[in-house]
């Protein structure tokens, strides 16, 4: 039997408390739905369905690049109601796996073992849980076999009791819903039409509803900020967790941030604070200080980030040294012992060998060769207000402080800029440059001296 899911999205999340629709809320720097469509995806279905009511436009637009196919609910009248939307797009021949938009660690594994235990029939996930208050409740026979469902509102006190809750995660088969699904009745507290109660009809047709316990940790739903942190929490100790078993130093695994997939050498240290974005590479004895944020960039072995640095889009080689208080943005190269200090801004600019910017600088556009000494405070203008433009420096060159480089420019190997040099012309090979009005000292000058007014 070919496999289908279904994921409801289709809420407010009014609890939530934002504007932004509940299954957009970042966590571990995705949306909460696609870790739902990422764990979906693993089992191969055929097609996966999410049905999106509320912000139905800004959710397809957060997952334009997965292949979907959207299931409008214009109104919210319960989850039952919501497969409702989707079943006459589905195969009649196929099983139906239903997850929740909002329900977003479950695991892949967990979704296998429901689907083995369904077989051809239906099986729902539940768990056992400390505080089970606003959870649909699993009630059993005396034997002990699944019953039916009853929402926390509907339950009585007894059933209450019950620790044993509905997680809304099932595995039935198209055949069954059809069959069942058009005649749930929205006859109770909320007025909705539970996608559950299908379970009690299966159960009165003599069909038996086989049930796979999960951790609580993997069903947490997110309705509020609370359980959002807290499922932020579940995730950055399970990644750093990872890491540590791959032998990754964290110096406080409960404050590293890994929102993305992180490959890391040996011998690699990470300080405090630190938040590793999208692909990440840290070769063999990488060191990354405090307050650091590293996405989607590629760093070489032996290299040295320290404390308040940001490097994003970068490609940096083996041993080079950065920071601390570095701003690395994208399409920034740096060769092997490069140094980039503090207060040094880079974009879209090349850096040779051992060349150095050790102080504040920016760097936009420029080619930089090796063993060159751009000096503090060395500016290129790379932006005439409506184009970008080169600034080339050569090997061995060497940049004085406090210059201004007009681009296009360049400045030849081994050439030399004095300090505060504003330089509009290139700079052919060992030639100096000497881009500043001369000194003037006046002789015999005096001091103004305050007016005696009495
Ligand atoms: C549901 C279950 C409850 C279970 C709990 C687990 C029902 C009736 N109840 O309750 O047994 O313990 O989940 O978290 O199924 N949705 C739609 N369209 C709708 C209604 C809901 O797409 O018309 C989506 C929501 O966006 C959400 C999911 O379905 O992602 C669950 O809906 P929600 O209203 O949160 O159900 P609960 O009351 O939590
Ligand atoms: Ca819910």
């Amino acid at each position: 039997m070919e496999l289908e899911v279904v994921i409801l999205a289709a809420g407010r999340g009014a609890r939530m408390q934002s504007d932004l629709p509940k299954v957009l809320h970042p966590l571990a720097g995705q949306p909460l739905i696609r870790h739902v469509l990422n764990t979906a995806a693993l089992l191969n279905p055929s097609t996966l369905h999410v049905v999106v009511g509320h912000g139905a436009e800004e959710v397809k637009s957060a997952c334009a690049d997965i292949p979907v196919n959207w299931v409008f609910q214009k109104e919210q009248l319960g989850t039952g109601h919501a497969v409702l939307q989707a079943l006459p797009q589905i195969n009649s021949a196929s099983r139906v796996l239903v997850l929740y938009g909002d329900v977003p660690l479950i695991s892949e594994e967990t979704l296998r073992q429901l689907i083995d235990k369904a077989g051809n029939g239906t099986a729902v996930l539940t768990a056992n849980i400390d505080r089970p208050t606003g959870y649909g409740r699993v009630i059993r026979d005396e034997s002990g076999c699944f019953e039916r469902i009853v929402e926390d509102k509907d339950a009585t006190p007894r059933e209450r009791e019950v620790d044993e809750i509905n997680t809304g995660v099932l595995v039935a088969s198209a055949d069954y819903l059809n069959t069942y699904l058009p005649s749930v009745t929205s006859d109770n507290e909320q007025g909705e039409y539970y996608l559950p109660d299908i379970l009690s009809q299966l159960v009165k047709d003599k069909q038996q509803i086989f049930t796979v316990s999960a951790s609580p940790q993997e069903i947490l739903g997110i309705n509020d900020k609370v359980q959002l942190a807290h499922a932020e929490s579940i995730i950055r100790a399970a990644r750093a967790r990872a890491l540590m078993d791959l032998g990754v130093t964290l110096i406080d695994p409960s404050r590293v941030d890994i929102r993305g997939d992180v490959k890391c050498g040996s011998d690699v240290v990470i300080d405090i604070n630190v938040i590793l974005e999208g692909h990440v590479v840290l070769d063999d004895k990488v060191n990354v200080g405090a307050n650091s944020c590293i996405s989607d960039s590629t760093i070489g072995a032996g290299t040295v980030v320290h404390p308040m640095s940001t490097i994003e889009g970068a490609t940096i080689e083996t041993s080079c040294s950065i920071g601390p208080f570095a701003r690395i943005r994208p399409g920034t190269k740096l060769s092997r012992d490069a140094k980039i200090g503090n207060f040094v801004e880079t974009k879209n600019t090349s850096i040779g060998k051992a060349s150095k910017a050790s102080h504040l600088s920016y760097l936009g556009d420029a080619k930089i060769g090796s063993s060159s000494n751009i000096g503090a405070g060395t500016i290129t203008c790379n932006y005439d207000g409506v184009e970008k433009h080169i600034t080339e420096i050569g090997d061995n060159a060497f940049v004085g402080s406090n210059s201004t480089l007009v681009a296009p420019l360049k400045i030849s190997d081994e050439a030399f800029v004095s300090a505060g040099s504003t330089v509009t012309k290139d700079v052919a090979k060992k030639e100096l440059a000497v881009g500043r009005s001369p000194q003037r000292n006046v002789i015999g000058w005096k001091r103004p001296q305050k007016k005696n007014l009495s």
